[in-house]
């Protein structure tokens, strides 16, 4: 089962482990972390935004354009954001490390 480790907000470092094929967004919700996810998946909030490490970015599959476009609109957005919703854990993200951005923006209010 893949491990994934949380930088939160206030810089705290949560380490957790995942059911494979399950969303970063469920692993989330699944361990207390502050992630929102308002519109639960469907790539309509983007309360889900995470900043992956760099190290991570590249392995993970590319995102589809419609989280692309999501992601232009997003608060804060890095070079290695994604939607938590988007990604879809297994054991070759093992390690998988990501940061929770100091605020969401909910594109749904
Ligand atoms: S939960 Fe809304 S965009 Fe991911």
């Amino acid at each position: 089962m893949p491990k994934v480790v949380f930088i939160e907000r206030n810089g705290n470092r949560k380490e957790v482990t995942a059911a494979s094929n399950v969303t970063l967004l469920q692993v989330a919700h699944a361990n207390g972390i502050d992630m929102e996810g308002a519109c639960e998946g469907s790539m309509a909030c983007s309360t889900c935004h995470v900043i992956v490490a760099d190290e991570w970015f590249a392995k993970l599959p590319a995102a589809h354009a419609t989280e692309e476009d999501m992601l232009d609109l997003t608060y804060g957005v890095a070079r290695t954001s994604r939607l938590g919703c988007q990604i879809v854990l297994t054991d070759a993200l093992d390690g998988l490390t990501v940061r929770l951005p100091s605020a969401t923006r909910n594109m749904m209010d």
